[in-house]
């Protein structure tokens, strides 16, 4: 079993970021969500969104306005469908081989995590083409959205700029996260708040300081929701 590292030679950092997702059923545990139909009047923003379903399944079982954004969004049908699926099987092969970073309670086997992704990746896929037309999946990097400021009710950010932060540097984070905070008009939830290397974030003090600076008032919130290891806290920004 490799041991724990705090620096990039952590065994689970991915080389690239993956278009991976998950389902509206984990989003509800990451960002602590007790009853997703309160937000039947919201509009909710998914970024990035990767191959979640968390907008097709808001829209198509509660009826729920969700938008998602991300990179990939544009790309063909095949093309993202191919890619979820290499994805899928990249990170299966990092988190087989240190398993006991993880809590197996949620998930109990790999064999079933790797069903959620499957499941989680055919919906979005399904969706796709309809949700093309209906400008629920938009093609967008941060740290600049094409969003007008306050456009979203609510703003889900999972599994990216902390999951991600040996890829990202410390303006990219904060630049990020004030544009995250600049469309939406309630609030902004990032899950997790630390990095693919189980370790916090290294730089969450300068960060929260800026965040303040700024005049936004932030809370780090335990939520009920921890495969890996330490992943237990989400960042809720509140305007
Ligand atoms: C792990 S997925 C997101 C998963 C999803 N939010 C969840 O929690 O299940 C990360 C996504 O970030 C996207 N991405 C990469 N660079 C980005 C950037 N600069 N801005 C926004 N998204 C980016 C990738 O295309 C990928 O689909």
């Amino acid at each position: 079993m490799e041991a724990p590292t705090n620096n990039n030679s952590f065994p689970f950092q991915l080389d690239r970021v993956a278009f991976y997702g998950r389902t509206l059923s984990e989003y509800v545990k990451m960002f602590d969500i007790d009853d997703i139909s309160a937000f039947k009047d919201y509009s909710i923003l998914d970024c990035p969104s990767g191959a979640s379903s968390f907008v097709a399944e808001a829209k198509n079982k509660y009826g729920i306005h969700a938008v998602g954004c991300d990179p990939l969004f544009g790309e063909g049908l095949n093309t993202l469908a191919e890619r979820g699926e290499a994805d899928i099987e990249y990170v299966m092969q990092r988190v087989s081989r240190i398993p006991a970073y993880y809590n197996w309670d949620f998930y109990p086997s790999i064999k079933v995590l790797r069903e959620y992704r499957i499941q989680a990746l055919r919906q979005v896929i399904s969706d796709y083409p309809i949700g093309i037309i209906e400008r629920r999946y938009i093609k967008a990097e941060l740290p600049l959205l094409p969003f007008d400021d306050k456009s979203f009710d609510l703003v889900l950010s999972g599994h990216f700029l902390f999951t991600y932060s040996h890829k990202f540097d410390f303006l990219f984070l904060l630049s990020s996260i004030l544009e995250l905070f600049r469309v939406c008009s309630r609030e902004v939830r990032i899950y997790p708040v630390h990095g693919s290397n189980a370790q916090p974030y290294e730089h969450m003090v300068e960060l929260l300081s800026s965040l303040k600076v700024h005049g936004i008032v932030y809370h780090l919130i335990p939520v009920p929701f921890e495969f890996q290891r330490g992943s237990n806290q989400m960042l809720r920004l509140i305007r």
